[in-house]
């Protein structure tokens, strides 16, 4: 389609009715010129598509699909095939329901476990994020159908979330809440993004700028569209401007007469208008030309791609005495109301009709099994009458399977946590089995971390966050040892709430929320200040075990203009077959920036038969090594000692081998009267320049006559170093002049 020539061709009210949708789920259609509306729909893990009432938070009903597990069980999974074959199915799915853009993957940060919408994000770590919503986004566009990566930027708290201004300094900004926009885009380039409700540093996203314009475009060259989250339109012209090309859902009647009162007062040009419609354009017939309405897909096997997600997602976080896998012939308890009725996906506009919903109970069917629900849904307090029974059918089984988590009205989109507990009941659950058989393992579903000081009563831990549609049978796959877990966390479990970097500030203060922890999120917190936590992040068992060997690098020392090839050995030293999680952590060095002690740059999920090895091989380049420096506004590497670390998790990393970097790039740097010598002296040509000027002066005698003595050299450049420039008037007594100083940082600016 010839998208200049259309827009060429619709008058000003066309255009400044299209820049926002044409009804709470299409663009604006234009009969006149052959425009059709397309649709845009939820959501990041399943199809939510009405037909009749809408809205945004999965209040009314949608069309059935399959509920695939969330994107905090997913991102477990650490395997960008897999989710990159789910974002296949989802496309099949969405062009069968003549879906133009898909509403996902959703990869904001995970600031603090209370954000209620965590159960939808993969990760506290942006590299993993990044490449987990990569994979996504190629999977889905694959089919034609387009994504809409969101919501950009620093949307980690649900609280007031339309009104809050993230407070969040730029090296923050770049190096933690942006990166896995960053990614996405240079790698998978999504159809489009969303725009988040929040402001950031006082400005909404609608309207900022720089974020949608200067970042996004000009920097990372993003190609599509940006689209508002639903209602998040602030200064609809000011929005056009800004680059933010799709109010959605459709608002024109409020806003298309702002937008046509800005053109004609000249406060906003038809050219940004026009940029606007043909972004939107360019997407909409790069999916109306190839669109695929008769599609059909197989739901059963989409069924089945929602369980061995989940079957490779979920994480053994515990496993003593072997107690799993379940051995032939047990005698099985399974205890708590989740096992007959699983919480399997998250409140909110994530929400899916799910095609059909599997149990650990109807999983089980073919084992001895014996059932008691422990608690209810409705409940405030624990059902001491409930716990007995569960804990009596405990005690007659050989082994006690507990289903625990958090029922749905305590974490949803819209809301966020109050604190890390299970719901009301399901910890006096666990503890009463647990008494009564000590063969007690426990199954967690819900969408974050939770605390556990029940944990060192139980000898199995299987938590699953929120497994999708086919979250029973995933589970019993696992229990039995049909499948081999593979998954490892995405997030650090503290072992208290409290423990959490952001935990003084979360939330803020009225619609002020200061992200003061900067960059130390999660583990790059956790690691830096060595806090004991439950579990580290990226830590995960499984039915075998593996080792490592053979860490080498095809350099010691490397130039930041270079690649570092990394290669490592990993085998299957046990006895059944298993995937393993190949983690390479970068150890910065100890220079002139403040730094997280590690940070994940590569993983690799590697299949092994018992006794098998394989090598791993990673590229690292400058990024790997390096900090957004706000004053060059660039990635430097910092010259210095690094280490390339093969983890199993973030805190046991059991190969490590020393890489030196050099740094070419060359930071400009301003001096002025405020500047001090140390500073002066560490850049090369400074130096020079100092030196000269204080052989003129002849420091040495000087120094000696104004302190009486002669100091040594050492501890005349220790004065030195922190004294700034202005400081030589008072050394130099009438020789230094105002005029030399003023030629002295011509010299050093020059
Ligand atoms: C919601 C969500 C967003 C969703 C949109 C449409 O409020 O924030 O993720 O895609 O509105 O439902």
């Amino acid at each position: 389609m010839d998208v200049k020539k259309l827009v060429s061709e619709m008058t000003l009210e066309e255009k400044a009715s299209f820049v926002s949708g044409g009804d709470f789920w299409h663009s604006q259609g234009i009969q006149r010129l052959g425009i059709p509306a397309v649709m845009l729909t939820d959501g990041p893990c399943g199809l939510r598509k009405q037909e009749g009432e809408t809205d945004h938070l999965g209040l009314n009903d949608s069309v059935k699909a399959i509920s695939y597990p969330t994107g905090s069980c997913v991102a477990c999974s650490f395997d960008r095939d897999l989710i990159r074959e789910s974002g296949e199915a989802l496309g099949e799915e969405a062009q069968s329901e003549q879906i133009g853009v898909l509403l996902g993957p959703a990869v904001n940060i995970k600031r603090s476990p209370l954000c209620g919408r965590n159960f939808e994000y993969f990760s506290e770590d942006p590299y993993l994020a990044g490449e987990l919503a990569a994979a996504y986004i190629n999977g889905v566009q694959s089919k034609n159908v387009g994504t809409s990566i969101k919501h950009f930027a620093c949307n980690s708290q649900e609280h007031r979330r339309m009104s809050s201004s993230s407070e969040v300094d730029e090296r923050t900004l770049r190096e933690i809440y942006f990166p896995a926009f960053e990614k996405a885009v240079k790698q998978a380039q999504p159809w489009t993004v969303m725009c988040s409700y929040n402001r950031i540093n006082g400005t909404y996203s609608d309207v900022n700028k720089w974020m949608l314009t200067d970042v996004l475009r000009k920097e990372w060259g993003f190609e599509g569209f940006v689209v508002s989250d639903w209602g998040a339109v602030s200064d609809r012209p000011t929005g056009v401007a800004a680059g933010m090309d799709l109010e959605m859902p459709g608002n024109g009647s409020f806003t298309t007469p702002k937008v046509l009162a800005a053109l004609k007062d000249g406060s906003l040009s038809e050219a940004d208008l026009d940029a606007c419609c043909e972004r939107i354009l360019t997407v909409l017939y790069k999916y109306l030309e190839n669109a695929k309405p008769d599609t059909v897909f197989d739901y059963e096997g989409h069924h089945e791609k929602a369980r061995q997600m989940a079957a490779e997602s979920m994480v053994l976080l515990k496993n003593e005495d072997g107690i799993l896998p379940l051995k032939a012939g047990q005698k099985v308890a399974f205890l708590g109301r989740f096992a007959e009725t699983p919480r399997f996906q998250g409140g909110g506009s994530s929400h899916v009709n799910s095609y059909k919903v599997t149990s650990a109970l109807e999983a089980a069917q073919g084992l001895n099994v014996t059932y008691a629900p422990g608690y209810t849904f409705e409940q405030s307090e624990p059902d001491q009458k409930l716990i007995a029974e569960a804990a009596e059918t405990a005690k007659a089984a050989d082994v006690a399977v507990v289903f625990v988590g958090i029922t749905e009205n305590l974490e949803s989109e819209g809301f966020d946590r109050k604190d890390l507990q299970l719901s009301p009941g399901h910890k006096e659950l666990i503890e009463a089995v647990a008494a009564a058989n000590p063969n007690t393992v426990v199954v967690v579903q819900c969408g974050g971390c939770v605390e556990m000081p029940w944990v060192d009563r139980v000898k199995g831990l299987l938590y699953e966050y929120l497994g999708g549609e086919a979250v029973g049978s995933a589970t019993v796959d696992l229990l039995t040892g049909k499948v081999n877990p593979s998954g490892k966390l995405a997030e650090t479990f503290p072992l208290r709430l409290e423990d959490n970097p952001s935990y003084l500030w979360y939330q803020g203060e009225g619609d002020k929320t200061e992200y003061r922890e900067g960059i130390f999120v999660g583990y790059r917190y956790y690691d830096k200040v060595k806090r004991d936590v439950l579990f580290p992040f990226g830590y995960g068992l499984s039915y075998t075990t593996f080792a490592y060997s053979d860490l080498r690098l095809d350099k010691a020392q490397m130039k930041d203009t270079e690649t570092l090839t990394v290669t490592v050995k990993v085998k299957n030293t046990g006895s059944v077959a298993g995937k393993e999680i190949v983690q390479l952590y970068v150890v910065n060095a100890k220079g002139q920036v403040i730094r997280p002690e590690k940070e994940l740059k590569g993983f690799e999920k590697v299949a092994l038969a018992p006794g098998e090895e394989k090598e791993v091989s990673f590229t690292l380049d400058k990024r790997a090594f390096a900090y957004y420096n706000t004053q060059a506004h660039d990635w430097i590497a910092e010259s210095g000692e690094y280490a390339v670390a093969i983890g199993r998790n973030s805190r046991d990393l059991v190969l490590c081998a020393p890489v030196k970097v050099e740094s070419t790039a060359v930071i400009r740097r301003t001096f002025d009267l405020n500047s001090t010598f140390g500073d002066i002296m560490a850049d090369p040509k400074g130096a020079a320049i100092i030196g000269q000027m204080m052989q003129q002066m002849g420091a040495g005698a000087q120094a000696e006559e104004n302190t009486g003595s002669a100091m040594s050299a050492e501890a005349m450049q220790a004065m030195l170093a922190y004294m700034p420039l202005r400081g030589l008037a008072m050394m130099g007594g009438d020789q230094v002049k105002p005029e030399m100083l003023d030629q002295l940082l011509a010299a050093l600016n020059g």
